[in-house]
């Protein structure tokens, strides 16, 4: 892949949030735990796990617990993301929101749709899935073949955002 290939993938990739019922296949699921996996992390402490979630009924329960999430409820799989506060009290949320990103990249690269789920309330989808003490869940992220177009989004120009020092 050459940096403008790069480039568009970061810039195609989009917050899907309607997903049809066809099911991603093992191999996608792999390939997407393996983004997550070779994610950096500060000192290569690597502070996550990782829960697959196909079980309908905690995927309605975890939805109900998204703020702005509901849609969740539709997708055929959910992988949590879970740090792990203890081994890296200063990055832990730096580290699972890198994470997070490379996984919505390769998602998006396999054809697939994801949407970030920030607002949850954390403690009750701790319990529903047995998280341990010391364990903080970063995100769940809903994953299925996309049902909607791309929604159009917008960014802030590069002039407004940068400056130099030379
Ligand atoms: C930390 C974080 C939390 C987010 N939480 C939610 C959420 O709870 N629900 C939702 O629908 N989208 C959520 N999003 C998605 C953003 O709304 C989306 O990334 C942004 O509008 C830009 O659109 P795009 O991802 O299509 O480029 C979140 C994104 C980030 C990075």
């Amino acid at each position: 892949m050459n940096s403008d290939e790069v480039l568009e993938l970061m810039k195609n990739r989009r917050s899907i949030r309607c997903y049809t019922k066809e099911e991603v296949s093992e191999d996608a699921i792999r390939k997407i735990l393996e983004a997550g996996r070779w994610c950096q992390s500060a000192s290569n402490v690597q502070p996550w796990r990782f829960i697959i979630i196909k079980n309908r009924k905690i995927i309605k329960s975890l939805s109900k617990l998204a703020t702005y999430g509901k849609f969740t409820r539709d997708a055929p799989i959910v992988i949590a993301i879970v740090a792990d506060k203890k081994n890296a009290p200063k990055w832990y949320i730096h580290d699972t929101s890198m994470v997070s990103h490379q996984m919505c990249l390769m998602i998006s690269a396999l054809g697939l749709g994801t949407c970030w789920i920030g607002s949850m309330q954390r403690d009750k989808a701790a319990e529903l899935l047995n998280l341990k003490n010391g364990e903080y869940l970063t995100t769940i992220l809903p994953i299925g073949h996309p049902r909607s177009e791309r929604s159009p989004t917008k960014r802030k120009e590069l002039k407004d955002i940068i400056s130099y020092i030379e």
